[in-house]
């Protein structure tokens, strides 16, 4: 059984349709990817799957109960934890207050009595952000900023981590040491969903990718797949001929696709 199934998830917004029946399920073990252009519905989807918008259809299943009619802390306490597309830190706390926090209320909501401190200073060492503990979080530039809210998530100990574009602003070695990070958190045990424009690191690491395109699944499957897959290249592209259109074809990611048909 899947870790997470949603099934047949509907939302629209006024007249636009954001997500049109969408199925997708996540599995413990390994980084599942949801991809697809701006707008496609990515980050409803994890709207959806953690409680802060409400489905007008479908379902969504955890570790096989249904999320029906749960808030989002209810569903935090059940293990899934999320990082934010646009940032969420508590920019008045410190670095480590942002972790204790949420290790904090983790301790208040579990048997497991450990120290909540030591689990904070722990998920900062994990994220590489040790030495930063003591900075106000407001001062952290954007990419240290999306660790600092992967180490918040992680305090919680989640079962079900959704991380939204958690690679940008960071460096090319800190997005490589992000994605060798998240294969270890799922090696053992965790689910991770991750939305990333970064295609050479969701290429790397997820098992499985599932393509979002107006608000549907285009395809699902293996990196290879989706690759070689040319429904994906115009969903991004475009399917134009003339490779100057394609640009303004994607007008706002460009690039998004780079690493796609790229070898290895
Ligand atoms: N609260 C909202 N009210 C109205 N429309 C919304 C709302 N949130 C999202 N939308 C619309 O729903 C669609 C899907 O948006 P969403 O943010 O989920 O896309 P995305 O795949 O995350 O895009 P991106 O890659 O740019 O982050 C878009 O057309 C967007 O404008
Ligand atoms: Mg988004």
């Amino acid at each position: 059984m899947a870790l997470l199934q949603v099934v047949e998830a509907e939302v629209r917004f006024g007249g636009v349709h954001a997500l049109r029946g969408v199925d997708l399920s996540v599995d413990p073990g390994m980084v599942t990817g949801l991809i697809g252009p701006n707008g496609a519905g990515k980050t409803t989807l994890f709207n959806t799957i953690c409680g802060l918008q409400s489905l007008n259809g479908g379902r969504i299943s955890f570790d096989g109960n249904s999320m029906d009619g749960l808030g989002p802390h209810k569903r935090a306490r059940l293990g899934i934890a999320r990082t934010f597309q646009r940032l969420e830190v508590f920019g008045s706390l410190s670095v480590r207050e942002n972790v204790l926090a949420a290790a904090e209320i983790r301790r208040r909501w579990s048997r497991d009595k450990s120290d909540a401190a030591a689990n904070a200073d722990e998920m900062l060492a994990l994220v590489g952000l040790t030495a930063l503990a003591d900075r106000s979080a407001d001062t952290l530039p954007t990419g240290q900023a999306r660790l600092l809210e992967l180490a918040r998530a992680l305090a919680t100990k989640p079962r079900l981590l959704l991380l939204d574009e958690p690679s940008s602003g960071l460096s090319d070695t800190e997005g490589d040491e992000l994605g060798d990070l998240l294969v270890r958190l799922a090696e053992g045990g965790m689910g991770v969903l991750l939305v990333e424009h970064d295609m050479a690191l969701v290429m790397r690491i997820c098992a499985v990718l599932n393509v979002l395109d107006f608000g549907a699944v285009l395809t699902v499957g293996t990196p290879e797949q989706i690759r070689a897959d040319e429904r994906v290249r115009a969903a991004y592209l475009g399917t134009v001929d003339d490779p100057e259109e394609e640009a303004v074809a994607h007008p706002v990611e460009p690039l998004a696709m780079t690493g796609v048909g790229a070898d290895g």
